[in-house]
């Protein structure tokens, strides 16, 4: 075997690898391999390699290709006969350099992620994999090492966890501000001798809070889960999980369609409680969720609400009340509707709210 001189890959290379290892995974050779082919896919790929030699002292590169020159800005002079420590800096963490130390030590077949910096000073993330190349008698003769720039990919996970940790730190904040509301509404009602009216504005904001709450982990995405939001909703009047069924894709919308959606959803829950389906124990209420385009062919949320099993239903209350007034309201402001159909065997509600996106 040849020794590699002036950056050359050694030509025995290929060979080695295929040979006894300890802990590089074997590989079959084909026919047709060649030093020259492998010189020349090494030379040629766009993926910086390295090749080092432990066997001199401090473990120098003994070659390189051209993409790791351009991928670090050295020139192959100013790179072979070094240590690849040379490409970390002070913000390059120590942890991961202690743990390439053990994995060279060990021989060891491994990938890194760490800091490293160019010849001008500039930074890139290094998605580093190394492993031992062995000889014919299975003795170490080379460590194989490829770069890959992932800034990029970097980045983005580092944005994905900031915007996830805001995330649960804003929905900390409004749970507490939902929890303040609501003891402000109790003791104001309490005070002025107006129990029952507090009471029900407390549901009204517990329930819009609720609808909320599980959205908020992926709200960073800028649509949340309806899905999510509706069984939130509606989990307080189902408590066995048997009266309420929930079937929806998982259609994802704008969060601002959620507080209509949910008061909505809150009031005919408790409509139903007190007159219809969950008013017996037979009833039962079909909650479906779609994405479609409307009678003005906008692009719509649409929810259908369906009770049946209940007490039987003589035609359109004189008055539906306030919670029917709040939804209807909520729903108009956001261009949607409200359509209810008081069938015989039980109320139908179609709700409506055209996407902005
Ligand atoms: C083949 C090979 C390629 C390497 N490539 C890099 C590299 O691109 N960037 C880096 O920071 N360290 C790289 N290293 C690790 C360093 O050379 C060195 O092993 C590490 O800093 C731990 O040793 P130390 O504590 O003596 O510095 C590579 C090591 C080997 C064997």
């Amino acid at each position: 075997m040849t020794s590699p001189k002036n950056g050359d890959p050694p030509t025995d290379a290929h060979q080695a690898s295929s040979l006894p290892q300890r802990t590089a995974k074997p590989y079959e050779p084909f026919e047709g391999a060649s030093g020259l082919l492998f010189e020349q896919a090494m030379a040629q790929t766009r993926m910086a390699i390295c090749l080092t030699d432990p066997n001199q002292d401090d473990d120098p590169i003994i070659f390189c290709n051209a993409a790791f020159e351009e991928l670090t800005g050295y020139t192959s002079k100013e790179i072979l006969g070094r240590n690849c420590r040379f490409l970390q800096g002070p913000k390059s963490d120590p942890r991961q350099v202690a743990k390439m130390r053990d994995a060279i030590r060990d021989e060891d077949v491994a990938v890194f992620e760490i800091l490293n910096y160019r010849k001008d000073g500039s930074t890139f993330w290094n998605a580093l994999h190394l492993g031992p190349i062995y000889d014919t008698d299975g003795k170490l003769k080379y460590f194989f090492g490829s770069q890959w720039d992932v800034t990029d990919i970097h980045e983005a996970r580092a944005e994905e966890r900031h915007a996830k940790a805001m995330a649960r730190e804003v929905s900390h904040r409004l749970k507490n501000v939902f929890a303040v509301i609501g003891g402000i509404v109790n003791i104001t009602g309490r005070a002025m001798d107006a129990r029952p009216v507090s009471k029900k504005i407390n549901d009204r904001i517990q329930a819009l809070g609720r609808s909320y709450e599980p959205t908020l982990d992926d709200a960073f995405m800028g649509t949340i889960e309806v899905g999510q939001a509706i069984r939130a909703v509606l989990q307080p009047y189902d408590p066995e999980g048997d009266r309420i069924h929930c079937t929806g894709d998982t259609v994802r919308t704008e969060p601002n369609a959620i507080s209509a959606i949910g008061l909505t959803l809150h009031e005919l829950a408790t409509n139903a409680t007190k007159y219809g389906a969950l008013s017996s124990d037979t009833g039962r209420i079909d909650v479906s969720w779609r994405h479609d385009t409307d009678r003005h062919d906008r692009a719509t949320l649409v929810v259908d609400w369906k009770e049946q099993g209940g007490p039987g239903v003589s035609g359109e209350p004189q008055s539906t009340g306030t919670g029917f007034n709040i939804a209807r309201t909520l729903l108009t402001h956001s261009h949607g509707f409200l359509d209810t159909t008081w069938e015989p065997d039980g109320l139908r509600v179609q709700i409506s709210l055209p996407l902005a996106r």
